[in-house]
């Protein structure tokens, strides 16, 4: 059973520490809609969670941060297959502040970088991208790659949170939590 005495928070951090030790647990599926209501949805990397909420980065003029731009309003969803887990969070999203994603960026490989740099992402294809990745790599030397403007990051602030826990007489265990002004409420829904 899912723990719900624990409170929603210790939950996620038990589900998400534990879901990014097995593979693909860091994937999160996001979904956005545009300005008519018109949903998207890609997977993005969990980069981490803090006292707020779950960080992500991405390309600043792709279709998700136009969308986030109309609509700072997001759902995601994690599937921890091995551990027979689902995870849904929504929120509003927050930009990141300069400083912080600086020093993500930082802590990226360099091929990471550098591919970053020289990908205007959701635009098409000009030229060759792997040359231009190795050109720039090549004319900065030894130097650290600059954070591009372009690259920015997010926080999905919960206001609603759910578990979902697999069982093999599909009885799912299923907890739902909704952020109540300055309380979270539980309720066990049916599966
Ligand atoms: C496993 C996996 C991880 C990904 N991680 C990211 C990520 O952290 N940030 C990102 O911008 N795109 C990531 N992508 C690419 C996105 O799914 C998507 O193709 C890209 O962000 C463009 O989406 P958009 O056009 O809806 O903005 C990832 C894709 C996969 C399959």
């Amino acid at each position: 059973m899912i723990d719900d005495d624990a409170g929603p928070w210790s939950q996620l951090r038990t589900w998400i520490d534990e879901g990014g030790a097995v593979r693909g647990g860091t994937d999160m599926v996001l979904a956005t809609a545009d300005a008519e209501g018109v949903p998207s949805a890609r997977v993005v990397s969990l980069r981490g969670l803090d006292d707020r909420g779950l960080r992500f980065y991405t390309h600043d003029g792709s279709r998700k941060t136009r969308e986030l731009a109309a609509r700072p309003r997001v759902a995601i969803v994690m599937h921890f297959a091995s551990l027979r887990r689902q995870l849904r969070v929504e929120g509003d999203v927050e930009g990141l502040p300069r400083a912080e994603v600086e020093a993500y960026f930082a802590t990226r490989p360099r091929a990471a970088q550098l591919s970053a740099s020289v990908s205007r992402q959701g635009q098409p294809v000009s030229g060759d991208l792997r040359a231009q990745a190795e050109a720039l790599g090549a004319r900065l030397g030894a130097a650290p790659v600059p954070c591009p403007d372009e690259f920015v990051g997010f926080r999905i602030v919960p206001a609603a949170i759910e578990f979902w826990r697999g069982s093999d007489d599909r009885l799912h265990d299923r907890v739902v939590w909704v952020q109540d002004g300055s309380k979270w409420r539980s309720a066990r829904l049916c599966p």
